[in-house]
């Protein structure tokens, strides 16, 4: 038993996160900029570089949320959501020493409060998140994500997708996750967060429809001939190499949205039924929970209005009191509404017999109007209707 223990341990302490401390060189994008100012430009733009307490409201309002529902320590939830969000924050867990420190106002000098406020923290997934990866482990079960799927190189040594570069500044590595199998790099955080009851709401791993398309053909750019950094390092030149861009554009990005899905619709008995299609390797919407897909219908006769009617596509979340709460504090999930990968999704709403026509409009919203209250968000981007696409169908 005692030997079966030694062993339980020994295999649990393999798996767990281990920090490496980067060093002060390659922290920050702007420790890049010399050489590869048009990448650091891109990504500055994404919302990689805005995952941080800081950037993001509906990230910082979602933390706050969590420490007041589960009476622990602000820092203690910043540290537990820094495992995709920060993972090279110096500090993976919080004890119950800290809890009390932190209540009884003691913690100011405390690793844990020095790693939360490091500076470095503030541009959220950036260069040294991605480059600095070392192995992917996707041996783990699906419940290691972010800093405890991976491992980290040592400082100054960047995994890239090509293995002949040199670079006076730094070392570098071919790495297949960078090149071959880049999916294998997004599955590290974009798969398996869950509520309280350990049901999954980020869950692009599982339902991803075609291994064979790559995240980051239409989420960075297609490969372009360009070059991969500025210094003259080819006969005075910088060299000519195919690479990609770093937009990582989502669903923030409202040009994104348009034409994502394909809308049909006709008349059947009392109903019209809308076809909705998705022809993306992930479901739409995907990627967080109480994402949002709105349909609004106007039904016409000649100009003259005959009727509204609106059908919202999410999911809603309950806490152990049945209360409607956020997607990380839920006991309770609405079954997923989204669009299936690959696939259709049919939904029926009233038909005015009245109606010579039917305008479908068809958009997204990043948060529906049941979590937007609960977490008061102020900023307008999480009501914006993002439009998808608008058709008119004669009935
Ligand atoms: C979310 C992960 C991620 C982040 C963050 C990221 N990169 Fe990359 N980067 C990649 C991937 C994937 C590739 C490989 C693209 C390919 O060739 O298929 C790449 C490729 C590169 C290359 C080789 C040329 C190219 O563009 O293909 C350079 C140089 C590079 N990145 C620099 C940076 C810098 C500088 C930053 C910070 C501003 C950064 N990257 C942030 C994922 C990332
Ligand atoms: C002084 C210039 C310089 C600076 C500063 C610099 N790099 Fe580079 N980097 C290069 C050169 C040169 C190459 C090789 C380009 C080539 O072979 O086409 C390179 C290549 C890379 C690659 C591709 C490696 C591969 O094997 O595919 C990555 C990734 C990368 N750099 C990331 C970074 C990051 C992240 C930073 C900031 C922390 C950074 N670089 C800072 C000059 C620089
Ligand atoms: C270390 C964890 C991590 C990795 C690795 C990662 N992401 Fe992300 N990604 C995030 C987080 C966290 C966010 C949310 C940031 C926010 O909204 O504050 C995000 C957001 C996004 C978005 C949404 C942006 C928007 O505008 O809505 C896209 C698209 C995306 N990532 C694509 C990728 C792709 C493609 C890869 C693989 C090359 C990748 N990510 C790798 C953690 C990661
Ligand atoms: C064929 C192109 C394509 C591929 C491949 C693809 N996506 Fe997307 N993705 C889209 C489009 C289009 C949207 C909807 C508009 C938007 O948000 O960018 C989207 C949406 C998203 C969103 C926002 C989801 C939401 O509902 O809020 C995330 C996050 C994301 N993708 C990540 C990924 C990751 C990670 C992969 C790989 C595992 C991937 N995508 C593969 C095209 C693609
Ligand atoms: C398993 C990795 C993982 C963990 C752990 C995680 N997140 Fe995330 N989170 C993501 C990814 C990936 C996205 C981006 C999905 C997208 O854009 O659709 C995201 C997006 C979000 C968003 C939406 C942000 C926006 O701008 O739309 C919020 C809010 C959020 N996370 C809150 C949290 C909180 C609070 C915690 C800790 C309790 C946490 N997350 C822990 C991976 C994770």
């Amino acid at each position: 038993m005692k030997y079966l223990i030694v062993v339980l341990l020994l295999v649990a302490s393999l798996y767990s996160a281990e920090v490496v401390a980067v060093g002060e060189k390659y922290k920050s994008s702007s420790d890049c900029q010399a050489c590869h100012n048009h990448l650091v430009k891109q990504w500055r733009e994404s919302w990689h570089s805005n995952s941080h307490y800081k950037k993001d409201e509906y990230f910082r309002a979602s933390v706050d949320y969590v420490s007041r529902k589960t009476h622990k320590s602000l820092n203690a939830i910043k540290v537990e959501c820094a495992t995709c969000h920060n993972p090279r924050i110096s500090v993976t867990s919080t004890d119950t020493d800290y809890e009390i420190a932190a209540v009884l106002g003691l913690d100011k000098n405390s690793k844990v409060n020095k790693a939360v406020h490091d500076n470095t923290l503030n541009e959220g997934i950036n260069c040294v998140v991605c480059h600095n990866i070392d192995q992917i482990h996707s041996e783990l079960d699906a419940s290691h994500r972010g800093m405890d799927r991976v491992s980290w190189s040592k400082t100054g040594l960047m995994s890239g997708p090509f293995d002949d570069a040199n670079s006076p500044y730094h070392k570098t590595e071919y790495r297949e996750f960078m090149d071959k199998n880049p999916n294998q790099l997004c599955f590290v955080c974009h798969a398996n967060d869950h509520t309280a009851k350990g049901e999954a709401f980020i869950n692009m791993q599982a339902e991803y429809k075609d291994s064979t398309e790559k995240c980051v053909d239409c989420h960075m750019s297609s490969k372009k001939e360009l070059y991969a950094a500025t210094l003259p390092i080819d006969h005075g030149k910088p060299k000519k190499r195919m690479i990609r861009e770093h937009w990582f554009d989502g669903g923030h990005i409202k040009p994104m949205w348009k034409d994502a899905l394909k809308v049909k619709a006709k008349v059947d008995g009392d109903n019209l039924v809308i076809t909705l299609k998705n022809d993306l390797p992930h479901n739409i919407p995907s990627g967080f929970g109480s994402r949002e897909i709105l349909i609004e219908i106007e039904y016409k006769n000649k100009d003259k209005d005959v009727g509204v009617e609106t059908v919202s596509l999410t999911r809603h979340y309950l806490s152990k009191y049945k209360k409607p709460t956020i997607p990380h504090m839920a006991e309770q999930a609405s079954k997923d509404d989204s669009v299936p990968a690959k696939g259709e999704k049919k939904v029926k709403v009233k038909y005015y017999k009245k109606a010579t026509m039917a305008v479908i409009t068809v958009s997204y919203r990043l948060v529906n109007d049941e979590v937007r209250g609960i977490l008061d968000l102020k900023e307008p981007i999480w009501k914006e209707k993002m439009p998808i696409t608008k058709v008119s169908v004669r009935l």
